[in-house]
C-alpha cells in the first residue's frame, strides 16, 4: 500500500522521521484510508502518525541487479523479495490443495522415518550418520519402503516430509534436500496409480490458477501451458519414447536411461505432461515389479513436466514376489538382513500394490516457471551450499 504525507497536513513528526526510515525498516503507521488518486492502487493511506520500531542500515539487497550467488548467500533477507514472497504463496497453496486431496480421498497420512538402514532408491547417494552403538545410519532418500507397510493397516497412505540425495551433480534440477509427497495404494496397479497421479496433478493446477493467479501474474508466469496440462496426459511406452527421440534427431540408445535434455525435448513435443512407462530393469530400483508380458521392462511410470522441468513423478507397481524380491536385493549388492522386515511385507498377505513421490520443488519450479529449482525451497541445500 502507498503511504502519503502532505506538507502542512501530515503531522511534522512525521518528516521528521524520514530520514529514518531505509528500506525494510519496519514501522507502525495510522491514517486515513482513501481512494488513492493515482491509478496504480485503489486507496492509499493518508498518514496521521508513524513510529519506527525496527531500524534497518544499509540492507544489503538492493534494487539493483545481484548476482544470485549473492542472493543465495542473503537468503534469509531475499526471501522477502517481492519475486520471492509470489513463489513461497504458491508453494503454499500447492502443499495445501494435495493435502486437501488427500484428505478427501480416502488417505490417512503415516509420517515415515528420516534416519533409516534401509537403501531405498540410490547406494550411491546417501548422506550417512553416526547412530549411537548401532553403527552408520542414512537420511531417507524415501519414505516409500515404510509406506509399503502402512498400507496393510490403512489401504491408502501418504507420506510428505524431506528426503536427501547425495547428489555430485550440479544440474538446475537436482537438491541434496528436498521435500517428497509419496502416495502408496493397495489394491493399485500402476495405471489405477498413473489415473490418481493425474487426478492430483489437475487438482494442484486448478487450486494455483482459482487462487494464485494474482501471485502467477507477479512471477510473469504464462498460465496457458498450466490450463493445457488440464488436459488428459499422454502416456507412451518407454520403448516408444526410445523411438520418438531418435525421430526427433536425438541420439539414445534403447536400454538407456532418459537424461534431461531428453525429458524437455519429449515435454516439449507434447505440450503438456507425458508418462513414460515401462522402463528398463536394469536402470531402476529394486522394488518395482516386473512387467508380466514384456521381459526386461518393469511397470513404471515417470511423469515429464512441459517446457523443460523433466521428472515431476517417479512411480511403480510394487513387486510382490518374496523371491524375485529378494533376488533383486542381491543382484543390486543391497545388504538382505536389512530388509527383513520389508520382506515380511509379502510373507504376511501381501496383495497387489503401487505407488509414487512427487518432487514438490521440481513441481513448484514447473508451476512458477522458475528456471533453477533453488528458488523452489525456502533455505536450498545443494552440493556447494549449507548456509544459510
Ligand atoms: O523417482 P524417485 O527417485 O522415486 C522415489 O523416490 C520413489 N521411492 C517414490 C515412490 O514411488 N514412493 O523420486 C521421486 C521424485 C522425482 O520424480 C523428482 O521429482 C524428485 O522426487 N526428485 C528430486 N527433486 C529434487 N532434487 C533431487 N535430487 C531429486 N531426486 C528426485
Ligand atoms: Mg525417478
Amino acid at each position: 500500500m502507498q503511504l502519503v504525507a502532505v506538507k502542512d497536513e501530515t503531522p511534522q513528526k512525521v518528516f521528521d522521521l524520514w530520514p529514518l526510515l531505509k528500506q525494510e525498516a519496519a514501522v507502525q503507521v495510522a491514517g486515513v484510508v482513501a481512494e488513492s488518486a493515482q491509478g496504480q492502487h485503489l486507496v492509499e493511506l493518508q498518514l496521521t502518525d508513524i513510529q519506527l520500531l525496527g531500524a534497518s542500515e544499509q540492507y544489503p539487497i538492493t534494487p539493483k541487479e545481484h548476482g544470485v550467488d549473492f542472493l543465495l548467500g542473503n537468503r534469509h533477507l531475499w526471501l522477502r523479495s517481492k519475486r520471492q514472497v509470489s513463489i513461497f504463496k504458491i508453494r503454499d497453496q500447492v502443499i495445501r490443495s494435495i493435502q486437501d486431496f488427500f484428505g478427501e480421498t480416502g488417505f490417512v497420512k503415516m509420517d515415515s522415518p528420516v534416519l533409516t538402514t534401509a537403501v531405498g532408491e540410490d547406494p550411491q547417494g546417501l548422506f550417512k550418520v553416526k547412530y549411537y552403538d548401532l553403527g552408520d545410519a542414512y537420511l531417507a532418500q524415501t519414505g516409500q519402503l515404510y509406506l509399503e507397510a502402512s498400507i496393510f493397516a490403512h489401504g491408502r497412505t501418504f507420506c510428505f516430509g524431506p528426503t536427501f540425495r547425495a547428489e555430485k551433480s550440479k544440474t538446475r534440477r537436482h537438491l541434496s534436500e528436498f521435500w517428497m509427497l509419496e502416495a502408496e495404494m493397495a489394491f493399485f496397479n500402476n495405471q489405477d496409480s498413473m489415473d490418481l497421479q493425474e487426478d492430483l496433478i489437475h487438482h494442484i493446477l486448478r487450486g494455483v490458477l482459482d487462487h494464485s493467479s494474482f501471485h502467477l501474474d507477479q512471477l510473469g508466469r504464462d498460465p496457458d501451458p498450466l490450463k493445457k496440462s488440464l488436459e488428459p496426459f499422454v502416456r507412451i511406452e518407454y520403448d516408444d519414447a526410445v523411438k520418438l527421440l531418435l525421430e526427433l534427431g536425438e541420439s539414445i540408445e534403447l536400454g538407456d536411461d532418459l537424461g534431461a535434455p531428453h525429458e524437455t525435448v519429449l515435454g516439449n513435443h507434447f505440450g503438456k505432461p507425458v508418462f513414460i512407462m515401462n522402463y528398463p530393469e536394469a536402470i531402476k530400483a529394486f522394488y518395482m515389479k516386473r512387467h508380466p508380458e514384456v521381459a526386461g521392462r518393469v511397470l513404471c511410470s515417470d511423469l515429464i513436466a512441459p517446457e523443460g522441468h523433466g521428472e515431476i513423478i517417479g512411480g511403480s507397481q510394487r513387486e510382490e514376489d518374496l523371491d524375485i524380491l529378494t533376488r533383486r536385493l542381491e543382484e543390486q549388492g543391497l545388504p538382505v538382513e536389512n530388509y527383513q522386515w520389508y520382506l515380511d511385507l509379502r510373507r504376511y498377505g501381501s496383495v497387489e500394490h503401487s505407488g509414487f513421490g512427487i518432487g514438490l520443488e521440481r513441481l513448484v519450479s514447473w508451476i512458477c516457471g522458475i528456471h533453477h529449482i533453488r528458488e523452489a525451497i525456502p533455505f536450498p541445500r545443494m552440493m556447494e551450499r549449507l548456509l544459510p
